[in-house]
């Protein structure tokens, strides 16, 4: 039989162990569609000080020492002992810089600013385990720009120049944040050929992801809408990537059809879709919203979940709805998601202000997000960009008509429906837009066959990771070709 492809997911997320964002869902997600395409694949990140590595065996299989400048940072690797997760899992402890409880944030709700330390010794820590050459990968797949200068230093760096050919890739999930550190973090990277730093730099500074755009191999968004619009304008990195244009492509993601099932989700317990009765499943699952938050019955119930960020427009979503509401439009609304202390802020004062039009909860929880999914009858995401966006994917699968901007993974999973298509698509991503999209919604609601006709349309479509697994195959295929 052929070799197996071997590939490493090299991530600071994966869904279970620790999700901050889609982009642990998809680590977490991948490595289980990648065998049905011949290859194999494990994944490998931070261990935090979370519960779910409290609750799991690992063996150690690798120790270290990393030099930080003067710090020398022990760490050592462990290999996940059971096979639960259906792919070999990995871990990277370094005590004293990771087991900490968020994944990205401190206290202050702001990064932690320790970060260089932490991901340059996790990057250089992962390549001191693979140089002792017990465990060996075909490609190395790195995630984010937390993982970007591993690109550079797998080549360059003498210490690991046994990795030198190993062909890399890398996505960007979220092109915003680049990994920005002052040239004094040289003193924390080990002897490289001459002549190579610039190829750390951009404007002056080290960059990570400008690294991975130069050193990885093959480059890939999570969506080819916006692979499309970082080519049109990626700020100040928009030159390099016209340059590494023809190594780049877009890849939607899939969702994970299993874990997302309307029949068998288990945060859904006593409210499931049985023998394909979506009307008695939306009609369970919104009158539980609806109770929880002490809301107004018999109006279209519209939802939101997600990081309260610039991003994601949750700034948007306040503005229209609260427009929205003034102008006396009947429809109820339910926020589940933290961040932005400010954003949070508003929407819990327009919550007290409309208490029975507007239910919010400040949290990261999963389940009440299933509900939300479940019970909705619209999904609003005034996202200003999306690399791919995964809620607008599940929110169908439940049976939740998309609001959506005309941006990224959003445009290229949700025409909209005047189109023939699947749900609403903003004119403008703004409350003005949103303000439409809103109106839109309520007269949707309105046409009652039209919309459980429509459900039925969206909850048949298949996002799973098939498709997708089999492009992420394809592009592994083509690395080692050379
Ligand atoms: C990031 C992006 C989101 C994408 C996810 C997974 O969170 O913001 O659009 O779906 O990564 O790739």
């Amino acid at each position: 039989m052929a070799h197996k492809i071997k590939v490493l997911q090299i991530s600071t997320e994966c869904y279970p162990a620790a999700k901050a964002g889609g982009m642990g869902d998809v680590v977490g997600a991948l490595p289980l569609y990648l065998p049905g395409q011949g290859i194999e694949s494990s994944v490998v990140i931070p261990r935090y000080k979370r519960k779910w590595f409290e609750d799991h065996s690992f063996v150690s299989i690798h120790s270290g020492t990393v030099a930080l400048g003067e710090r020398d940072v022990q760490f050592e690797i462990q290999k996940l002992a059971s096979t639960e997760l259906g792919y070999p899992f990995y871990c990277v402890n370094i005590p004293g810089l990771f087991d900490r409880e968020d994944i990205y944030l401190a206290d202050d709700g702001h990064g932690y600013p320790d970060e260089k330390e932490r991901y340059i010794s996790f990057q250089l820590a992962i390549l001191h385990w693979l140089t002792d050459g017990t465990e060996s990968f075909d490609v190395l797949h790195c995630h984010d720009h937390m993982t970007g200068l591993i690109t550079f230093l797998m080549q360059y760096c003498e210490a690991f120049r046994k990795l030198k050919d190993i062909p890399t890739a890398f996505t960007i999930h979220n092109g915003e944040y680049r990994g920005v550190f002052g040239w004094e973090v040289m003193a924390y990277f080990p002897w490289f050929e001459e002549g190579r730093g610039g190829l750390l730099d951009w404007d002056g500074d080290i960059n990570s992801l400008a690294t991975a755009l130069k050193c990885a191999w093959k480059v890939n968004t999570v969506s080819p809408a916006y692979m499309q619009e970082l080519i049109d304008d990626m700020g100040a990195l928009t030159p390099l990537i016209r340059h590494e244009q023809a190594k780049c492509l877009g890849i939607i993601n899939g969702i994970d059809d299993v874990l997302w099932n309307p029949e068998t989700d288990k945060y859904l317990k006593n409210r499931r879709l049985v023998k394909n009765n979506w009307k008695g499943f939306k009609s369970k699952n919104k009158t539980f919203l609806l109770k929880k938050y002490d809301l107004k019955a018999r109006r279209p119930l519209i939802g939101f979940i997600g990081r309260m960020a610039h991003q994601k427009g949750a700034d948007i979503l306040i503005e229209s709805v609260e427009q929205c509401l003034a102008e006396g439009m009947k429809f109820s609304t339910v926020v589940l998601g933290s961040g932005d202390k400010q954003i949070e802020t508003s929407l819990v004062d327009l919550a007290k202000k409309y208490p029975r039009d507007i239910g919010v909860t400040i949290a990261y929880d999963e389940k009440l997000a299933r509900a939300i999914y479940a019970g909705c009858d619209f999904l609003m995401m005034p996202s200003r960009f999306e690399p791919c966006g995964l809620n607008q994917m599940y929110s169908m699968r439940y049976g939740t008509v998309p609001i959506v901007s005309h941006v990224g993974g959003l445009k290229d999973t949700v025409p909209d429906i005047n189109d023939n298509g699947y749900g609403i698509v903003a004119r403008s991503v703004d409350a003005e837009g949103f303000k439409e999209g809103i109106q839109r919604a309520i007269a949707f609601y309105g046409d009652k066959s039209g919309l459980a006709k429509h459900i039925k349309k969206i909850t048949k479509i298949d996002y799973s990771w098939n498709n997708s697994a089999s492009q992420y195959a394809e592009m592994y295929r083509e690395l080692l070709k050379n």
